[in-house]
């Protein structure tokens, strides 16, 4: 396994890479890995002859006030991760590496970060995303890239950038990986209180019962949100800072559930922020 933590360095390993027509799988991710990033990695190392993670808590998709400095980093729980699933390639770049004094590029996917989280969060963290995605393709030169459904609006983020930019990558999506009881796994997992982790499934519940209601035919956008929303805001420890019902193409809020939508939501609870989705339309599915 080599550990890449110098730019240029990457660059050589890509351009070895290429000209040995090796296909590079990229895992891009932020470190404290869990279970959904080992996913993505399997399923590289299942389609690639070279599989790369990159582990970077990356500065400009962290607004001011949000949690940067708190944000999980387990390193070397990371690489013995890493190393245990036979990695080939773990870049490892520094802030400083990756965005040099005086940079001032960066990528934006327009109209598909304005809904659901972007709204949230305010378009700077899609920015943040595309560009460090748009950077670390052109120092990987990955052959895919791997990308988890319980992000769904990073996916196809992502997805209309390699379209509209002409990457030669392939975007992958991969299922969502939950705990037994049905929590998203997610790095901000561990800075749950543990008093608070019950009441994290909150969200989860009310995607459950949003399909239920479409499963018994409520097909009416409004009430089928209002009745999730107030599934959540029973809790008063809750925040709710968004729960959507939209098209999975476009991300653009639907009337009526005549085709499969996209219920998306994010909660802060315990001053943590959790994301979760649910694609259903009228003949389910059912499960996931
Ligand atoms: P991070 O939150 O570390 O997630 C890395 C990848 O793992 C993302 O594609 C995310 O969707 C996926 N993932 C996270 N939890 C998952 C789960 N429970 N099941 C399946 N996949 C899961 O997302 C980022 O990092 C960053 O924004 C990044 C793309 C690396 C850019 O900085």
């Amino acid at each position: 396994m080599r550990i890449i933590e110098d730019i240029h360095e990457m660059r050589r390993e890509a351009e070895d890479m290429a000209a040995r027509r090796a296909e590079c799988g990229l895992v891009p991710t932020m470190g404290a890995l869990h279970e959904g990033h080992l996913s993505l990695i399997e399923r590289s190392k299942a389609e690639n002859d070279i599989t790369a993670i990159s582990v970077f808590v990356n500065p400009t998709q962290f607004m001011p006030g949000e949690d940067y400095d708190s944000y999980p980093r387990t390193w070397e729980k990371d690489l013995e991760a890493a190393e245990r699933l036979g990695m080939d390639i773990v870049f490892h770049p520094s802030a400083e590496q990756m965005y040099p004094p005086r940079a001032q590029t960066s990528v934006q996917v327009h109209g598909l970060t304005r809904g659901l989280c972007g709204m949230s969060r305010g378009q700077g963290y899609f920015r943040g995303v595309t560009t460090v995605v748009a950077k670390l393709f052109n120092l990987v030169r990955p052959t895919r890239a791997y990308f988890g459904q319980k992000d769904a609006q990073q996916a196809l983020v992502i997805q209309r950038m390699v379209i509209d930019l002409n990457f030669p990558v392939e975007i992958v999506v991969c299922p969502i990986v939950r705990e037994e009881d049905g929590l998203a796994l997610s790095s901000r997992n561990r800075n749950i209180p543990p008093e608070y982790r019950d009441r994290a499934l909150a969200l989860r519940e009310a995607l459950l019962l949003g399909r239920d209601l479409i499963r018994d035919k409520e097909y009416d956008a409004f009430r089928l949100a209002t009745a999730m929303q107030e599934r959540i805001l029973q809790d008063d420890e809750i925040e709710l800072d968004c729960l959507d019902i939209v098209s999975p193409e476009t991300l653009e809020e639907v009337e009526k559930v005549d085709d499969l939508v996209l219920m998306a939501g994010a909660i802060k609870i315990g001053g943590v922020r959790l994301i979760d989705n649910i694609l259903v339309g009228p003949d389910g599915p059912w499960s996931d």
